[in-house]
Order: structure tokens, then C-alpha cells, then sequence
């Protein structure tokens, strides 16, 4: 709020300055300076003297009545030659000087006017300049009025836009929070705002599609798992009608490739049985939140790992306390990490976790030929496995990842893959926020 409004008064400000610059210039150039002015109407009473007291006297009285003038004013009057008078007002205002009119000098406080252009007050008159200084003319504090008032007239344009943009920024607020929400995978969320407030339109759209986007997941997830566990119905009855099949089955040949059909269809079955996994995953209701202490559950990962030829190591910080976690479904995460490690892994993996600023940080790294920048996003998509020889050796759908992710930010943390320093193969980081921020 206080960016938008302080972003709202500078450019208010600007404008103003902006437009008082275009209108002192339109002004100027089409009535005269107004400074000028300005200077003419503070000094009208001593130009009023001048004209209609000074100038009107007879020739004979005129210098009588300026030196009565100069008696009774805090104005000083000056009669100096016309040619310095010229010098010192220099510029365009030398004509008008020529041509006997007043002419002020607003910086100086000074005025100019030639005592007659004929000669005919006394000798030599044409020839002088009357200059009157110490005028009361004070710019300066005519300017100081100028801006005080468009200063007040800027505060009045604020007020009601600070007004405008407090209720637009509150309702922005909302749904910027909601968005986040949204984000995170609470799909439910909407926005409630009051039919009279001013985004009220553009938050019914957002709740709008923000339905629209609840419905599809969740009809995609219900086929998801219907269809899955539809299939799981007749591959039963396949695995039985086999098993049937085999033990009536005389040839040694038809055994074998009975074996053969009975592993595809409990590579099937482990399918089904992954996907029925991944669809529940798809909301928090299914996570069993209960305090787990980090290094207990590490451990118990790694003793549930399978033997294989790389050899695990492990590095915990101290105290790496508890986290408030669904048991069952960190485990699995960190498992999917740590058989996906032993898969790649040339000889070395390292399970590794401490406490960085505000979360847990849990890595599986590995020595093996580690995963290409730019397919480090990707590999976290279901079905997705890298096109390298050795992927399609070591079997599996590519569902692992994409299964661990969403088991790791069902829990408000985070997944990802790097390069690891230490080992040269790869590197995965499960971050966790702290049980006190709320997890
Ligand atoms: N530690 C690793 N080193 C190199 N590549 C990896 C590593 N872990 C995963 N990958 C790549 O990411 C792909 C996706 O991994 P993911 O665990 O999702 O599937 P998978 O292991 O192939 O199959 P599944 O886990 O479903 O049995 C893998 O096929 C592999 O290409
Ligand atoms: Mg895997």
C-alpha cells in the first residue's frame, strides 16, 4: 500500500511542478511575465504616486513635489543619467524605457522611468531617469504563495486518491492471498469480498475460474483413480487364471512363458498400485500428521533400503530435532531418492540432512552420471525418465519423483535436483520448513 501510494504522490507531484512549470511559460508568452506583475501590484502605490502625483504637476512644481516624495517615503528616488539607467536595465526592456513607460526591475527592487521624453520639465530632462529603489516588492514571498497553493491543491487531489487506492490495494491483498493458497494446492480457497467493493468483478471471475480449475483436478484425479482401480479387478483374476494355467501346464516351454506373463503382470500390478499412490497424494487430506524425531526416520530409511554394490553413507548434523510429518509418506520420499540413487549411483551415495536458516535440508547425492540442467524440472513430471540406454536397464515407469514431490510439498516443503559437488552425479534436496513456522 505505501509503495503504491508514495509511487501515486510523487507522480502527483511531478505533474503539479510540471504544470506549474507550462503554465508560467504559456503565461508569460501570452500576457508578460507574471512575475512582472506580480512585482507591479506590490509596488502599485509608489507607481501611483509617480503617475498621478509627480507627473502631474506643472513643469515647475515637478521637482518640488519628488522632493516632497522623497521626503516622506522609505522609497528611495533617484534622478540618474538616461545612459545608465539604459545599462542597468539592459535587454528588451531598454525600449520600453525609450519609450517612457515604467519599468521594473523585480530583483532590485527598482523601478525606472524616464522624467519626460521632450525636455520640458526642466533642462536637460529628457536626458534622466527617475529610479525609485527599496520598493516593497517581495518575490519571494509571493512564489512561497504560489507553491503553498499548489501544494494544498496537490493535498486535495491525494486525499481521495489515497482513499481509491487503499480500497482497490486491501482487495488486492486478498487475492494476492488467495492466489498463494491456491497455489500451494489448496484448491478450495476462494475470495470473499463485498459485491460493492471495487475489484468485487475481477474476484468473482478469479473465484470463477479458480472452481473451474478445481473441478478439472478433481474429475482428473477421480479418473485417475477409478480407472486404476478398475484395473486392479481383472489383473487379480489374470494373476489367478495363470497360476491356474501353470499348474495344468505340461510343457516346460509354457512355463516359461507363463513366468514371463506372470512378471509383466505384477510389473502391472506395481503400476496400478503407484498411481492408485500418486492420485491420493493429490490432496492433504490423506497426510497422518504426527512430531517424528528427523534422525530415527532417516535411519529407518536407510535400513529399509535394499542391499546394493554402492555404498551408503550418512552425515546428520547435530540436533536436527523433531518435524511435524506424515511418517509413511517421508519415508517413501526419501526411499524413492535412495533407490533411484542406488540405480545411478557408480559406487558412492551420501544421505545427508542438517538445519539450514528456516528448514530442514535433506540430500541424496550420488556419484553417477547425474541429471542435465535442463531436464532437472523435468524429470519430476510422471512418466518421465531421461532417454539414456542405461534407463530403460534399469526399469520403472518414471513415477518415483513425481511421487516423492508430492509428498514433499503436501508438507509445505520443497523438491529439487542439482549437481552434487562433493560426489559428481546427482543431487536431490528435500527442504522442509521447521515445525515452529507452522508445519
Ligand atoms: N540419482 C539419479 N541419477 C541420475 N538420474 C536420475 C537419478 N534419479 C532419477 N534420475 C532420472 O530421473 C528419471 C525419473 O526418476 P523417477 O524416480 O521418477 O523414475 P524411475 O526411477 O525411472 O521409475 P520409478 O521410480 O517409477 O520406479 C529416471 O528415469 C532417471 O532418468
Ligand atoms: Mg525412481
Amino acid at each position: 500500500m505505501n509503495r503504491i501510494f508514495f509511487r501515486f504522490f510523487v507522480l502527483v507531484m511531478l505533474s503539479i511542478t510540471a504544470a506549474t512549470f507550462v503554465i508560467y511559460f504559456a503565461f508569460s508568452r501570452l500576457f508578460g511575465d507574471p512575475l512582472d506583475d506580480i512585482a507591479r501590484r506590490q509596488a502599485a502605490a509608489q507607481i501611483f504616486l509617480i503617475e498621478q502625483y509627480v507627473d502631474k504637476a506643472p513643469a515647475d512644481e515637478w521637482l518640488a513635489r519628488l522632493n516632497n516624495v522623497r521626503l516622506v517615503s522609505e522609497v528611495r528616488y533617484d534622478l540618474v543619467p538616461l545612459e545608465q539607467a539604459r545599462q542597468q536595465v539592459g535587454g528588451a526592456r531598454r525600449a520600453a524605457l525609450d519609450r517612457g513607460e515604467i519599468v521594473l526591475d523585480p530583483a532590485n527592487k527598482t523601478l525606472y522611468r524616464r522624467v519626460d521624453l521632450e525636455g520640458e520639465r526642466y533642462i536637460g530632462s529628457h536626458e534622466e531617469v527617475l529610479v525609485a529603489h527599496n520598493l516593497p516588492i517581495d518575490i519571494g514571498q509571493a512564489l512561497k504563495m504560489e507553491a503553498l497553493r499548489y501544494i494544498i491543491v496537490a493535498v486535495a487531489l491525494l486525499v481521495p486518491i489515497a482513499l481509491w487506492s487503499r480500497s482497490h490495494w486491501q482487495g488486492l491483498q486478498a487475492l494476492s492471498g488467495m492466489a498463494d493458497e491456491f497455489g500451494s494446492g489448496k484448491l478450495s480457497v476462494r475470495a470473499h469480498m463485498k459485491p460493492s467493493a471495487s475489484i468485487y468483478p475481477l474476484a468473482e471471475r478469479i473465484n470463477h475460474m479458480a472452481g473451474r480449475i478445481e473441478d478439472l483436478m478433481e474429475s482428473q484425479r477421480s479418473l485417475l483413480h477409478s480407472v486404476s482401480h478398475e484395473l486392479r479387478t481383472p489383473i487379480a483374476r489374470l494373476e489367478f487364471a495363470l497360476e491356474l494355467l501353470d499348474a495344468r501346464a505340461k510343457d516346460p516351454d509354457l512355463h516359461k512363458r507363463i513366468a514371463a506373463m506372470e512378471g509383466d503382470l505384477a510389473e502391472l500390478n506395481n503400476l496400478v498400485n503407484e498411481l492408485l499412490d500418486m492420485s491420493k497424494l493429490d490432496s492433504a487430506r490423506s497426510l497422518q500428521v504426527a512430531t517424528l524425531d528427523l534422525h530415527a526416520l532417516l535411519q529407518e530409511c536407510c535400513a529399509a533400503l535394499p542391499h546394493a554394490a554402492a555404498r551408503l553413507d550418512c552425515e546428520f548434523a547435530q540436533g536436527l530435532g523433531e518435524v511435524e510429518a506424515d511418517g509413511r509418506l517421508l519415508g517413501r520420499a526419501i526411499g524413492n531418492l535412495l533407490r533411484n540413487a542406488q540405480k545411478y549411483a557408480a559406487g558412492r551415495i551420501l544421505l545427508s540432512a542438517r538445519r539450514a536458516q528456516d528448514a530442514i535440508e535433506i540430500a541424496v547425492e550420488d556419484d553417477g552420471p547425474g541429471i542435465p540442467e535442463d531436464e532437472r524440472e523435468k524429470i519430476f513430471d510422471p512418466f518421465y525418465r531421461l532417454d539414456r540406454s542405461r534407463d530403460r536397464a534399469t526399469g520403472g515407469f518414471g513415477l518415483g519423483l513425481s511421487i516423492a514431490r508430492k509428498a514433499v510439498v503436501l508438507h509445505g516443503g520443497s523438491l529439487r535436483a542439482e549437481a552434487s559437488t562433493g560426489l559428481g552425479g546427482a543431487r536431490f534436496v528435500i527442504a522442509l520448513p521447521l515445525a515452529t513456522d507452522g508445519e
